[in-house]
């Protein structure tokens, strides 16, 4: 018997609904050529919803999307709504309450698409950022005193416990050891490195010369871990050094783990690096349970319903959906479709791509 997905689908704001549709068309395309098939419930959830009804997320949203096997979120965002109130109330209680405590953002510039840094091409800037998606300063812990006044505190807390650590580590040695299971190693690996059996790196990026606390049982939880990967090869870099070897020395990059916070700082950055918000795509992972899958690019209000918006990322999200249903085939067959179709896109740029958001949906799925 063939397999058979079940999708929530939460479209969200803007051009969300528009990316989303093309991403379905893609994963319907992938299910009749790869034999699993799909039923999409969708979800009203985002801006529009809670300026009509004042609620952000029904009580038992959860729950709810516990049933399915992954969520496809479009984009939650609306400029009417005061900042804060659609992002802790949607997108970040779904990944507390989903408990998807990895978000994982590869970084990868497709041929043809322009990027900023000189002298750089696809063969340079491929990597994954694992970005820890349920702890940290994200905790919302802290709280303030004399509001209002010239003595006024506030306090944020990064809050980070062992088991967080360590699961988020855990994860991405695993990811880093999947991601050349296929491919020959040489990323960040010197021929001595090769020699003794690694196959891939591993960077921590954090801040033990500050964040001494937090980033010693970070820095303690990865050396640790690390002794159960020894064909892993570890690396450490500050996040401010960081940024700097992402826009320097790009290819010197395999897997990246880090705090939530630096982890979102650090991926707009990478998305920039890769041509744009137009090609970067997110899971929210729950390895034990139910993920999110998400273009990180806003809602991009000023073009909603035009037909320009760049789909890719959407689609590229979907490709990821795929390989966590066990997909890795059809997962392949997206992203070798996506390599192809940027090179018949005049840009990576909503209005400027040389094509309208469906035929790009179009190029894709008629390449799987
Ligand atoms: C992201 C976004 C969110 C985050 C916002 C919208 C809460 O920037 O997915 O990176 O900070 O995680
Ligand atoms: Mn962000």
């Amino acid at each position: 018997m063939s397999k058979h997905y079940r999708i929530a689908v939460i479209p969200g704001d803007g051009t969300g609904p528009e990316v989303i549709a093309e991403g379905i068309k893609v994963l319907k395309k992938a299910g009749e050529k790869f034999g699993f098939s799909f039923d999409f419930t969708t979800f009203p959830w985002g801006g529009a919803h809670y300026l009509a009804t004042g609620e952000t997320l029904p009580a038992d949203a959860a729950e709810t999307l516990k049933k399915f096997d992954a969520v496809y979120l479009g984009a939650i965002g609306d400029p009417k709504v005061k900042p804060g109130i659609l992002e802790k109330g949607i997108l970040l209680k779904l990944r507390f309450d989903l408990d998807q405590y990895i978000n994982l953002r590869p970084v990868k510039l497709y041929p043809n698409v322009e990027t900023p840094l000189a002298n750089k091409g696809p063969e340079d800037i491929d990597y994954v950022v694992v970005r820890e998606n349920t702890g940290g300063i994200y905790t919302g812990i802290g709280g303030v005193s004399q509001q209002g006044t010239k003595n006024e505190v506030a306090i944020q807390s990064m809050v980070y416990s062992y088991a967080q650590v360590e699961r988020c580590i855990r994860f991405a040695f695993e990811q880093a050891k999947k991601r050349h299971s296929k491919e020959a190693p040489w990323r960040g690996l010197s021929a001595e490195d090769i020699a003794a059996g690694k196959i891939a790196q591993l960077t921590l990026c954090g801040k033990t010369n500050v964040l001494t606390y937090v980033f010693g049982l970070w820095e303690r939880v990865f050396y640790e871990v690390a002794k159960d990967y020894p064909e892993v090869k570890t690396a450490y870099c500050h996040v401010d050094a960081t940024t700097m070897w992402m826009v320097k020395n790009p290819e010197w990059f395999d897997v990246i783990v880090t705090c939530n916070i630096f982890g979102d700082i650090i991926t707009d950055l990478a998305a920039m690096t890769q041509g744009g918000m137009g090609t970067a795509a997110g899971g929210n992972i729950n390895p034990e349970g139910v993920s999110m899958f998400e273009p990180i690019g806003g809602s991009a209000p000023k073009y909603t319903g035009k037909g320009v918006i760049n789909p890719l990322a959407a689609i590229g999200a979907a490709g990821m959906m795929l390989d966590f249903l066990g997909e890795a085939d059809a997962a392949a067959a997206v992203d070798g479709a996506i390599a192809k179709v940027t090179t018949r896109m005049d840009s990576m740029a909503a209005g400027k791509m040389g094509h309208s958001t469906s035929e790009v949906g179009d190029l894709v799925a008629g390449l799987i």
